[in-house]
């Protein structure tokens, strides 16, 4: 027996939960109801690795970046001993902030009264509180999250008992060890604020389906629709792989070193469940950084990573202004995608509808995601 999801019947959670051949999409309420985005918050964001940042925008000691997440205000601090930290920005006196934006620091000094954290979160210095009894500095730190780096990217996770992300994606590093994920460096980033639940737009990212219609002068051309496949997996994440319709290498900067032929002209999506996406092409990589506000919106950043030694080269930046031209040029595609879908999802005769094999990833993802929100009795 699954447990009881708000607004969605035990027949419904059957139908996605059968075979891909027969297998149905998740019903509305899974997407337009703020119940269940409240238990997403609980049960599937607040105990999953998040990825917050790449290693290469906290460089230095003494950078950090600060951002919010679920409600928590943070940041990410590259601590003066070398260590890389996501902690609570929010000051142990009565509760300001000791950080905003991005930067690089000594020390974090709250702008209320002045209470100085070092860059690992210890407090080092609280001003005229001799008074105050059985008050010492020493017994201060930030509260930290959960940590780890993979990849070049950092991760962080509230849930205290989470098992380590690495071992969880073993599989999903072997199949992209060639692109060198670990080299690369954020060279853009494109910021989008849209209206819609943001599995709608992980469901967009991880088929090639759509290419037929939404992207029938765009993508189709060079990565048909019908060549599209999605490897089994075996753990939280899918890949989807667009062969190349032609031989030729697509124009722009030179492959990763040491990459096969196919590896350098393919294109493919991936998702760390649950939001995690990346796109990889050649010697480009578009991280799709998701941060689901509510049940209808969200905020999304695509960051265009490359190969920290390309960024070099001369010209660069007009490289770089292509690769982010075309990046929004085919988001815009998919925002109009999802727009329209937003707007269905909402509608009441709306139901279930049925999925295409090559949206074996959706399927993936549906019953993965079934599993988080309306586990099995004991489970
Ligand atoms: S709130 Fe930070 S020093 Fe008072
Ligand atoms: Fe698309």
């Amino acid at each position: 027996m699954t447990q009881e999801l708000p607004g969605i019947s035990a027949d419904e959670i059957d139908r996605v939960a059968r075979p891909l051949e027969e297998a149905a999409t998740l019903p509305p309420a899974a997407y337009i109801r703020d119940d269940v985005f409240a238990l997403e918050t609980d049960r599937v964001f607040r105990k999953s690795w998040l990825p917050l940042a790449r290693v290469d925008q906290v460089a230095k000691p003494g950078d950090f970046l600060s951002m919010d997440l679920l409600g928590q205000p943070v940041m990410i601090v590259h601590g003066q001993d070398g260590e890389i930290r996501v902690m609570s920005r929010t000051c142990l006196h009565r509760a300001a902030q000791v950080a905003e934006g991005n930067g690089n620091r000594k020390l974090f000094t709250c702008p209320y009264h002045s209470w100085s954290y070092d860059t690992a979160g210890q407090l080092v210095r609280a001003p005229l509180m001799e008074g105050a009894g059985d008050f010492a500095e020493a017994d201060c730190r930030l509260p930290q999250v959960r940590t780890e780096i993979w990849q070049g990217f950092i991760l962080a996770n509230f849930d205290p008992d989470a098992a380590p992300f690495a071992p969880q994606v073993k599989t999903f590093e072997t199949y992209f060890e060639t692109f060198r994920l670990a080299d690369m460096v954020v060279v853009r980033t494109l910021e989008y604020d849209s209206d819609w639940n943001w599995k709608v737009l992980v469901e967009n990212f991880m088929e090639a389906y759509h290419h037929i219609g939404v992207h029938q002068e765009t993508f189709e051309p060079a990565y048909h629709a019908r060549d599209s496949r999605v490897p089994d997996n075996d753990g939280s994440w899918s890949i989807l792989h667009m062969p190349a319709a032609h031989a030729e290498l697509p124009p722009g900067l030179p492959p990763v070193e040491g990459l096969e032929d196919w590896q350098a002209r393919d294109l493919f999506a991936s998702v760390l469940y649950p939001h995690f996406l990346l796109g990889i092409q050649g010697s480009v990589v578009t991280w799709y950084q998701v941060f689901p506000e509510s049940a209808g919106k969200l905020k999304l950043k695509i960051h265009i990573c490359v190969p920290g030694a390309y960024a070099a080269f001369e010209g660069f930046d007009q490289i770089a202004d292509e690769i982010c031209h075309m990046v929004d040029a085919i988001h815009q595609e998919d925002i109009g995608a999802n727009d329209t879908v937003w707007k269905g999802l909402n509608a009441p005769m709306t139901r279930q509808g049925r999925l295409s094999p090559l949206e074996k990833a959706i399927w993936q993802y549906n019953n993965w995601w079934l599993g988080k929100m309306a586990p099995e009795d004991g489970a």
